[in-house]
């Protein structure tokens, strides 16, 4: 998967828990491609299925998408049951997986340790890591958003060499509430992340930022022109095909996409 290059933005539709048979996986995944004939210049498109359908999907996935996992292990092999390992996610196809979602931090208790060993696994099989960081309400309204997110990269690449990376920053209060972190918000988050991953690797080579959060059709440009993302993860609005092609449209760099 190549997302390298200032011009590039990078998609991702992260179905979580949406699609819950294969079936109306095949029936998302057949209504984007239809939805998508070619690829928007500019945009590399990623797909984000449950595992259970990350083979379906993979048989049927529009022109020069790409595949990816919302989750990876830690570790390869062995005794750890109910896991999906690094192994496993490429045998399928995937180019990449989130790591650290604020579901997954949130409701099953994944630590900042836990989200640096997943990068290092991510890395140990050629998987992009797209690390997911993002404050509270709570931490937002003490102050505390950017000591969140300077500790949450910080804490994610602490041990890990420079190499292929994107972070995500997703506030937890615009994660599916319908309530979308404004452009200035955006640019101010991602701004923070830069500065911590500058801090983390001085010598890194630029590494994808993307806001995630309630994304729509019709406030997804603000977060790449105002708001400087370069791209978005998107939930909801990536389970209607026609509105995540239409995000997609938007998000084309150069002479079509005059952006
Ligand atoms: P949302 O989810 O677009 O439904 O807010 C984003 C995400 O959790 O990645």
């Amino acid at each position: 998967m190549d997302n390298s290059g200032p011009s590039r933005r990078l998609i991702m539709g992260n179905w979580k828990a949406g699609c819950t048979t294969r079936a109306a996986a095949a029936e998302l995944t057949r209504a984007l491609a239809a939805a998508l004939p070619a690829p928007p210049p500019g945009v590399q498109v990623v797909l984000l299925p449950p595992f259970t359908a990350l083979e379906v999907v993979s048989g049927l996935l529009p022109p020069d998408s790409s595949l990816g996992a919302q989750d990876i292990f830690w570790e390869d092999a062995g005794a750890y049951t109910g896991t999906v390992t690094g192994p496993m996610l490429t045998d399928l196809g995937c180019s990449c997986a989130l790591v650290g979602h604020s579901e997954r931090r949130r409701l099953l208790g994944e630590t900042d340790e836990q989200a640096a060993r997943k990068i290092l696994a991510c890395r140990r099989h050629g998987l992009l890591p797209v690390l997911c960081v993002g404050e509270s309400l709570d931490q937002r309204e003490a102050g505390q958003t950017e000591a969140v997110l300077r500790r949450q990269v910080g804490a994610a690449l602490a041990d890990c060499p420079p190499g292929p990376l994107a972070v995500a920053y997703e506030p937890l209060w615009a994660v599916g509430t319908g309530r979308a972190a404004t452009t200035g918000d955006c640019a101010a988050g991602l701004e923070v992340i830069r500065a911590a991953v500058a801090a983390a690797w001085p010598w890194a080579l630029r590494v994808p930022c993307l806001y995630g959060g309630s994304v729509t059709a019709g406030n997804c440009a603000g977060f790449w022109h105002e708001g400087t993302a370069d791209g978005a993860l998107i939930g909801g609005a990536s389970l209607r095909a026609e509105e995540f092609a239409a995000i997609c449209r938007q998000a084309a760099v150069g002479e079509s996409g005059g952006s």
